[in-house]
Parts: structure tokens; sequence; C-alpha cells
């Protein structure tokens, strides 16, 4: 299984239920990333999504504790059940956010990591790999600069 985030310098990757800094570039290579995989993705991070809607031609398997149907969505109620799930796509990808990344983590092989080199106020915070042992940065896949702001794309892999 592979996952998908953005962090700032500090790892952090949200404040208020939404992202401080988004990057247009970033959103792209999202889009093309993510095309045509399942998605992952809690609750919280659905609300955020543009109408509270899912993703567009992707399967999306939504994380929730509640006893509750989203039109369009594959509900799942634990991490174990989306492995399982996952298992049935070509491709799976964990996009968030913070609590699904911590407990899917431990699954995952990949991970497509933007570094947006900033440093707003997050409350939410990806783990960071640099300082994992387990997993090493093997590429950086694309850079640049958009309004002033440095980011990278980096692809890991566990080790
Ligand atoms: N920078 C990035 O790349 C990126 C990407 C995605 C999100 N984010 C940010 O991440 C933040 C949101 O993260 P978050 O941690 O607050 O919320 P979240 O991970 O998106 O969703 C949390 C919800 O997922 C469900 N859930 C969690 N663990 C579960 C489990 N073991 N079994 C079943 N359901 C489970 C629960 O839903 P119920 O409450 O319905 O039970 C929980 O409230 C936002 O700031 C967002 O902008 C950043």
């Amino acid at each position: 299984m592979e996952l998908i985030v953005a962090v700032y310098d500090d790892w952090g990757i949200g404040a208020d239920g939404t992202q401080p800094i988004a990057l247009s570039a970033d959103r792209k290579f999202f889009r093309e990333t993510t095309r045509g995989a399942m998605v992952i993705v809690g609750r919280k991070t659905l609300a955020d999504f543009p109408g509270g809607r899912p993703l567009p031609n992707r399967v999306n398997v939504v994380l929730t504790r509640q006893d509750i149907t989203i039109d369009d969505v594959v509900i799942c109620h634990s991490p174990e059940e989306a492995v399982e799930l996952a298992k049935t796509a070509q491709r799976a990808m964990v996009i968030g956010g913070g609590s699904i990344y911590e407990q899917m983590l431990p699954y995952c092989d990949t991970a497509y990591v933007t570094k947006v080199h900033a440093r707003p106020e997050s409350d939410t915070f990806f783990p960071n790999l640099d300082a994992d042992p387990r997993w090493e940065m093997s590429q950086v896949l694309q850079s640049g600069e958009e309004n002033g702001v440095v980011y990278e794309m980096c692809l890991y892999k566990r080790i």
C-alpha cells in the first residue's frame, strides 16, 4: 500500500481541519499520482474536500466509527478492514488525514511526500520519515517554487 501527503518543514499537515498552505502544483501532483487508485481517507478529511464529496474517478474508502452511509463511497470501520479492501484494488493509496496516516503507515511501503518549505501553525502532524530508520528518501520526483514557496515531491521507500 502507498500513501501521499504534503508536509511543512515541521512535518505539520493541517490546522483546523484544513491545509493552511496548499499549492496548486501539489494538487496537480496529487491528482496525477492517485489517478485510478483506490483512495483511503478519514471521515474528517473527506469533509474538507470540495462540497464534502468523494474524489471523482476513484474508489473512495472512508474510515469512520459511525454507522453512516455516504453517497458514492465505501464505508469502512477499521484499518484492518481497509487493508482487506485494498487487496481488491490494483493500487491503493492512503490520503489522510493525520489519524489515518498514523494508523495506516505500518501497512505502507511507499510514501509520496511533498515537502512544502513553509512553517504555518499546524495541529495535525505526520511522522518525520527523515528521523525514522525504517524509511529512506529514494528520489526527488519534482521540485519548484510557487508564490515564493519552495517545494519538492519526494519518494520514500520502506527499507
Ligand atoms: N497535508 C496533507 O497532505 C493532508 C492530507 C489529508 C488531510 N490533511 C489534514 O489532516 C487533518 C485531518 O486529520 P484528522 O486526523 O483530524 O482526521 P482524519 O484522519 O481525516 O479523520 C478522522 C476520522 O476518521 C475516522 N477514524 C479514525 N480512526 C478510525 C478507526 N480506527 N476506525 C474507524 N474510523 C476511524 C473517525 O471518523 P468518525 O469521527 O466519523 O468516527 C475520525 O474522526 C486536516 O487538517 C486536513 O487538512 C492533510
